[in-house]
């Protein structure tokens, strides 16, 4: 599988898009999911903060747009985005039920059938989790992933928090025990809500593999992503649902936004420790992009 370069995120990352896209302009990301500078040196942040209901899954101007590569998704590569896991049915078919309660939609499926069609009322990705084996560890049993930055769900199926996040490096160190807590404590009406980023080379929303080496040429060419994450208890089965929005802009777009902006990104990649850049595929692009943001950003 290779990356085909292109200016769509609404078309998969080995693929050319089928109509004309060159009118195409990204949403901006939302205001309230940048990320923010804390203390002065890195370190991976928890960055929970408790939702009210209704803001759950809120939509915008470009989930149609993603609904509508999910349902392509569904339709072609569906052993690519959806997993279930022995055992999960029950917890999945729960997950769907709270998203079509959320979205005043009856839900007449069953089990992960029921948590694919409920992927197609929001734009967000749905992962749930549930506590199996003998310890009763909370371990990932089934998903639809459709904008996965270069992962899968089907690599992740039975695994723990802290296995899920074996490439991350340092998470164990930073967050690894305090995932697990917030995990442990999570309830069904209070969703918490985090978000994280990083700059990728290819815009794709479907992105389950990383390139075999750097795509573009210009730190102008690469695009900022950022991940809209909730987590919410499902207390029926246990186990409980992690859904991600991710959302993408042109590095150039997002800079334009302001200095604010420029400055905060500056720091976080100029402080960002070669293992994370490297595992973020930005080790490459890191001394180029900080030349470029310097003028932006001071
Ligand atoms: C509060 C909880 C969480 C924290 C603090 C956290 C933290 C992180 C961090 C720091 C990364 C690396 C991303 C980056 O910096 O570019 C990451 C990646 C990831 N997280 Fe989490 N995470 C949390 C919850 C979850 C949950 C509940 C799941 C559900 C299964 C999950 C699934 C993933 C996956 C699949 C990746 C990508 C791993 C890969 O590259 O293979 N995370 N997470």
């Amino acid at each position: 599988m290779n990356h085909v370069l292109h200016q769509h995120p609404f078309t998969p990352f080995d693929q050319l898009p089928l109509e004309d896209v060159s009118a195409f302009r990204a949403l901006a990301i939302p205001a309230e999911i940048l990320p923010i500078e804390i203390g002065d040196q890195f370190r991976h942040r928890m960055g929970t903060k408790s939702l009210d209901t209704s803001q759950w899954l809120p939509s915008d101007e470009e989930t149609e747009p993603t609904i509508a590569m999910k349902r392509e998704l569904l339709r072609l590569r569906r052993d690519e985005v959806v997993g279930l896991a022995e055992g999960g049915s029950d917890a999945a078919e729960e997950a769907a039920k709270l998203i079509a309660e959320f979205c005043g939609v009856p839900m007449q499926a069953q089990g992960v059938g029921a948590l694919v069609e409920a992927s197609l009322l929001v734009a967000d990705d749905i992962v749930v989790m549930k506590p199996m084996g003998d310890e009763q560890q909370l371990v990932v049993v089934a998903g639809v992933v459709c904008s996965p930055s270069r992962w899968s769900i089907q690599t992740k199926l039975n695994s723990n928090m802290m296995a899920v996040h074996k490439p991350v490096p340092q998470y164990a160190d930073h967050v690894g025990k305090a995932v697990d807590t917030t995990m442990a404590r999570l309830r069904a009406d209070q969703p918490m809500v985090r978000s994280n980023w990083t700059i990728e080379d290819h815009c794709a929303l479907f992105q389950p593999v990383a390139p075999s080496g750097p795509l573009v040429q210009d730190p102008t060419q690469l695009w900022i992503r950022m991940e809209r994450q909730t987590l919410r208890a499902l207390p029926q089965t246990g186990g409980s649902m992690f859904t991600i929005r991710t959302y993408q802009q042109p590095i150039t777009e997002y800079v334009a936004r302001g200095k604010d902006v420029a400055s905060t990104l500056y720091s976080l990649v100029k402080r960002l420790p070669d293992d994370v850049a490297k595992y973020k595929s930005m080790l490459h692009y890191r001394d180029a992009l900080l030349a470029w943001l310097e003028p932006f950003a001071k």
